[in-house]
């Protein structure tokens, strides 16, 4: 560049100050992007707001500049299978870390493993400070498998120390009035939803799912009007 286009020593330094710099930001990024272990790579371009209708592109634009992060804020994604609640967590996930910020995603399961495998070698806190230190912790799969009192004590400890501190994206299939049922009492449930909903958005995912759509056939009409019989149906 200098050969053939021969600018100034200012520009010339200029430019290679910021080479080094865009070099420097993408390899912050590359880092932050592997640390976040994402399990899939989910964009809000591909995310299909016609087929998903509960959820506005307007809300998601809203979240995805990210003031909710630095608000310390919760967002709660709720819904049945295959609604979009993975996706919309990843897909913003990916849009923070391209913003700067620093994102851990792990599944409840996931999560629960890891930290009895802490229990055992002593490295429960050390594991939980390293979470700390991420500006957006996303939690996938609350409500698929109940907790046992040991995981229910350590996700309570979990959530009580990132409460106001650190922000939390939460995908659940339950109901918040079912997640009694997922810790091991119910009082270690309530004392959760109270310090993850005091400054929460939450969004509730309704409808059909994703994965099955081209094989839901639209409902037949019986021109007889009677009910048919199981041979009539196959
Ligand atoms: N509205 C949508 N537009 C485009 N793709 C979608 C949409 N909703 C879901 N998908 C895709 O469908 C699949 C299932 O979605 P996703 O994993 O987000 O479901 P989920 O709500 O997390 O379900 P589960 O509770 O079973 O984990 C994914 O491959 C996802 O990318
Ligand atoms: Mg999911």
């Amino acid at each position: 560049m200098a050969l053939a286009e021969e600018p100034s020593y200012l520009d010339f330094f200029s430019y290679l100050v910021e080479e080094e710099i865009k070099g420097r930001e993408n390899t912050q990024k590359a880092r932050r992007l592997k640390a976040a272990r994402f399990p899939t790579w989910r964009t809000l371009e591909e995310f299909d707001f016609s087929f998903q209708n509960s959820v506005s592109q307007q809300t998601v634009r809203e979240l995805s500049t990210f003031k909710f992060i630095e608000a310390k804020e919760n967002l709660i994604l709720l819904g049945p299978s295959g609604v979009g609640k993975s996706h919309l967590a990843i897909a913003l996930g990916i849009e923070a870390v391209n913003a700067g910020y620093h994102v851990h995603f792990t599944t409840m399961d996931d999560l629960a493993n890891k930290m009895y495998a802490c229990l055992a070698d002593g490295g429960l806190p050390r594991y939980i400070r390293s979470l700390l230190r991420n500006d957006l912790i996303i939690l996938d799969e609350v409500g698929y498998l109940t907790l046992d009192k040991i995981a229910s004590d350590h996700l309570f400890q979990l959530i009580s120390k990132t409460y106001e501190n650190v922000s939390m994206i939460i995908t659940s299939n339950l109901d918040f009035s079912d997640w009694g049922t997922l810790f091991a009492s119910p009082s270690t449930a309530a004392a959760v939803l109270d310090r993850l909903l005091h400054h929460a958005h939450v969004i509730v995912l309704r409808g059909e799912s994703y994965r099955i759509r081209n094989r839901l056939v639209p409902p037949q009409k019986n021109p007889a009007g009677g009910c048919q019989s199981e041979e009539e149906d196959t």
